[in-house]
């Protein structure tokens, strides 16, 4: 009987959906964000002085690097000394990861310095165990992008170099690559620490970079290697379009693992959306990848906080129940500071980079005007873990969910802390000069020119400034953004250079700077041109 009348309530439904079919834009729910925005007033030019100063800062970093560290992959600015990543010498980490910004600040006899040095001394005959992801995103992406801006032919003949010995990580039994490499043996490894299993975000989050070499030297190896990569997921991936983030690379299938837009998950996503505008939206195959994965985060993994309607990105975490045998899916209501990139990147995949700007409301589907929301939301959720102590934010904020311990009166909080304590630190509550969340107010601004996103940007580089800065030179990361007596990790991250200080810059710049229709940002924020597809590609 109950089964009947379901049936018949469904008929019901389909009849009332072909005959109903809402038109794009009658269907109520998603209000405006733009208010009574007026167009005229927008005004997408420089902020001079406020650029000055986070050019000010770079120098203080890069001046401090090149007098204690100089060719070393990272830099300690306490210690006043740096690092490689390998004990056989620097593969250029710092140096060629802040190239692009060099240039774009237009920090001439720099740039120039950095290019000798490429020129002269940077070799990848390393041996040692690399990180391929790691390699691929700062050091590939960053003489990538280096070309593409100056020209000079060496920064291509280096990329070459680099990703014909990073190649043997592709050939695996799935495609699927391998975690490591050794890049003077040109072998590929496994990671052991992680029963051989590669992280989902670091296998899918190569394809810009191998696609534009392809690109630029017509070979395609480098295309068809990254591309299959898409192909093995695509077929491997669960239907609800989120994924694990482990992959086999045996067999291209995915391990019963966390799902999260943080770690080992992110860039994934990322890479969905900027493949498909990569190729001026010509592979449409990604568009809806990503808007099914999108989709599925609305309902599986987008949250809010009982006290305030905080939005959050939740995880989902497999948890094994013995009785049915079967793993069962927990909600975690964490969020990595990795997260804050998807504001932005919401919003992007809305515009998709196009104008005008902001989007006519009207002109939107509802799918769109849903991303366009959580897009804002998000930022909005972001900026508020920065309000702390220093006005930085933590690493990892947990969040309030309804019937928690005092979910009435705190929104979201710092696992690990001791208020009776408050010297003490904890993993989640450092900032590592990290770039995400002004990277979301980057994109934000481009796509808005709402001014509330340049002052927000313009906080965040003044606590930066006030507690990460080091007097004599540099920046570090700070144990405990909640302490404004924090200790200090003495550690300069490259990416402090390649993207937080080159986001800033540009939430600063005139908007025609690397515009968002003709360029993608790699994850690591270097900038590649947009291009249209070949219509030709020969495997090899
Ligand atoms: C600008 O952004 C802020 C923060 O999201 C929002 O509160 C405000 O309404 C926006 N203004 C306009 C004109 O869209
Ligand atoms: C930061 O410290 C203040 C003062 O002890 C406390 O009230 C607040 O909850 C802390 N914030 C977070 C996010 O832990």
């Amino acid at each position: 009987m109950i089964r009947k009348r379901l049936v018949f309530t469904g008929i019901l439904l389909a009849i009332a959906i072909i005959f109903f079919k809402p038109t794009r834009n009658s269907q109520p729910g998603y209000l405006s964000p733009f208010g009574n925005l007026d167009r005229t007033k927008l005004d997408f030019s420089a902020d001079i002085d406020k650029q000055s100063a986070i050019r000010a800062a770079f120098k203080h970093a890069w001046d401090a690097y090149r007098r204690d560290a100089w060719g070393f992959d990272d830099y300690h600015p306490l210690k006043r000394g740096g690092t490689n990543l390998v004990s056989s010498g620097g593969i250029g980490y710092t140096i060629v990861d802040a190239l692009d910004t060099l240039h774009i600040m237009g920090l001439d006899t720099e740039f120039t310095q950095a290019r000798d040095w490429v020129a002269t001394e940077l070799t990848f005959d390393r041996d040692g165990k690399f990180n391929a992801f790691e390699v691929t995103i700062r050091v590939l992406g960053g003489l990538l992008s280096a070309y593409h801006l100056s020209k000079d032919e060496i920064f291509l003949q280096k990329a070459v170099d680099l990703a014909e010995r990073l190649l043997p990580i592709f050939s695996t039994q799935s495609g699927i690559p391998l975690s490591f490499i050794n890049l003077k043996e040109r072998q590929a490894l496994a990671d052991s620490d992680n029963q051989g299993f590669s992280s989902t975000a670091e296998a899918a989050t190569l394809q810009l970079e191998f696609k534009y070499l392809s690109y630029l030297t017509e070979d395609y190896v480098y295309w068809n290697a990254a591309e299959k990569v898409m192909d093995v997921i695509r077929n491997g991936a669960l239907t609800s379009g989120l994924v694990p983030i482990f992959i086999r690379p045996s067999d291209g299938q995915f391990i019963t693992s966390d799902i999260r837009f943080g770690s080992r998950g992110d860039s994934y996503y990322e890479y969905l959306l900027k493949q498909y505008l990569q190729t001026n939206q010509a592979e449409q195959q990604y568009r809806e990848m990503y808007d099914h994965a999108m989709t599925t985060m609305h309902h599986d993994l987008v949250r809010r906080t009982p006290k305030s309607n905080m939005l959050f990105i939740a995880e989902l975490s497999p948890k094994f129940k013995r009785e049915e045998q079967k793993f069962d899916w927990k909600l975690v209501p964490k969020q990595d500071h990795l997260v804050c990139f998807l504001g932005g990147s919401l919003l992007l995949g809305v515009t998709e980079g196009q104008g005008p700007f902001p989007p006519e409301w009207d002109t939107l589907s509802n799918t769109e005007k849903r991303d366009w929301i959580t897009g804002e939301e998000l930022i909005k959720t972001c900026v508020e873990t920065y309000n702390t102590a220093t006005g930085l934010g933590p690493e990892i904020a947990h969040f309030k969910m309804p019937g928690d311990p005092d979910a009435d009166s705190v929104d979201w909080y710092i696992k690990g802390l001791d208020r009776e304590n408050p010297s003490l630190t904890s993993f989640d509550a450092r900032y590592i000069l990290r770039p995400e969340t002004v990277e979301s107010l980057f994109l934000a601004w481009r796509l808005t020119g709402n001014q509330t996103y340049r002052d927000q940007g313009w906080k965040i580089f003044q606590a930066i400034e006030k507690y990460t800065k080091v007097e004599g030179g540099g920046y570090t990361s700070i144990l405990n953004v909640n302490d404004t007596n924090t200790q200090r990790e003495d550690k300069m991250e490259t990416f402090f250079l390649s993207e937080t200080l080159k986001y800033l810059y540009l939430l600063f710049s005139d908007s025609a700077l690397l515009s968002l229709d003709k360029y993608v940002f790699n994850t690591e924020a270097h900038p590649l041109p947009r291009f249209d597809p070949p219509t030709r590609r020969f495997n090899h």
